[in-house]
């Protein structure tokens, strides 16, 4: 049987956030099949670079076929994202100019390719993007306590139900394929069916425990920040509320230049922001998108720009943090550095 392909989300809306460019560079970390790679390979040619990365090695090899024409511009990696400062620094893969992260599973490894990704198709509970990791499925499913399987389901499902699918979980084990789980799942809902099949959010919680997403995600982004070069673009796609919580959280914190809390009256962090963001609101697909590739309808895109301060700004500042301790009309040492800094840095994006 035919396998369907992967349709790319929100291609042309990568492609602009990215603002790819005539021999730029570029990570794209979730290569999959190539799709969104393609289209920023051929953009960036001639002399465009790409580097693929995908913790899948059936991916890697779709992807190979896929950019074949580019296979002189093109490096791909069978690795986990995580690894990405390592797999750039290995291979002198930086400063980039772009990096892109469409989190998630691809319509290929969704649509049954024997995996145990999806309730759809009968298969083994496997769910590892990566086959030599040891952790599957059915480990969690079958040996973890009551519990610890309904935090899962509860934080990673966003599952109101989560205590009621795992006492069922437990009085059903072993359980092997995932129509078997699935089939759990409905009798422990039991309410009709709404527009989600009922085992969806359980199945999206154990993929996610399995392949440890969330920490790899939370992990991965300030390392992207920081392979980036002066005003180079970081694009991620997320699927699920989770994943756009941590992007949209990292990317506001990268943003600002104190992340004190607000009841602080004096800033204590010393941070200072590295990224500036792209477009303030979230990139949906179009009505049109979802109707051609209703797979793209939950997806949401998020822009942000790498800010990179010149040496000499850091230097101003460490000289205004050399001053002497006084006071100030009021305004101890810390706040008085504190504000010319915010300003000087406000002054400096300006002109970026
Ligand atoms: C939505 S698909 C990407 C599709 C791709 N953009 C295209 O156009 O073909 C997501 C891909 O990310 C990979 N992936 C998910 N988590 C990963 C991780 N932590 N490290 C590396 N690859 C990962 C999956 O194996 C899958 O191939």
């Amino acid at each position: 049987m035919l396998k369907p392909a992967h349709i790319p989300v929100l291609l042309s809306e990568v492609v602009e956030g990215l603002a790819v460019k005539l021999g730029g560079r570029y990570i794209d970390c979730t290569v999959g099949s190539g799709g969104h790679a393609a289209a920023i390979l051929e953009q960036s040619s001639p002399g465009g670079q790409l580097l693929g990365i995908d913790a899948d090695p059936s991916a890697i090899e779709l992807a190979k076929t896929r950019l074949e024409a580019y296979s002189n511009s093109t490096l791909l990696i069978n690795d986990n994202f995580v690894n990405l400062r390592d797999i750039c620094t290995r291979f002198g893969f930086s400063p980039v100019h772009g990096i892109l992260f469409d989190l998630g599973l691809s319509s290929i490894q969704l649509n049954g390719d024997g995996r145990g990704f999806s309730f759809q198709h009968d298969a083994p509970l496997d769910m590892r993007l990566n086959p030599d990791q040891k952790l599957t499925a059915s480990d969690i499913v079958n040996t973890y306590s009551e519990r610890k399987l309904a935090d899962i389901i509860e934080t990673y499902g966003e599952e109101k139900r989560s205590r009621q699918i795992a006492r069922f979980i437990i009085r059903e084990r072993p359980i092997e394929t995932t129509f078997h789980l699935a089939r759990i799942v409905e009798q422990a809902i039991k309410s009709p069916r709404g527009k989600i099949h009922p085992a969806t959010k359980t199945f999206q919680a154990i993929r996610i425990a399995v392949n440890h997403d969330m920490e790899n995600l939370e992990a991965v982004l300030k390392q992207a920040v920081d392979l980036l070069g002066s005003e180079g673009r970081l694009v991620v796609i997320s699927y699920h509320s989770l994943e756009d919580r941590i992007v949209k959280q990292f990317m506001q914190r990268e943003s600002k230049d104190c992340i004190c809390p607000p009841s602080t009256p004096i800033c204590t962090c010393s941070h200072t922001r590295s990224l500036k963001l792209v477009a303030r609101k979230v990139i949906k697909p179009s009505p049109e998108e979802v109707l051609f590739n209703p797979r793209s309808r939950s997806a949401k895109l998020r822009v942000a720009e790498r800010i990179t301060v010149p040496a000499e700004s850091y230097a101003m500042v460490e000289n205004l943090n050399s001053l002497p301790r006084m006071d100030t009309q009021g305004w101890r040492r810390s706040a008085l550095v504190h504000r010319l800094r915010r300003t000087f840095m406000a002054l400096q994006s300006e002109c970026f």
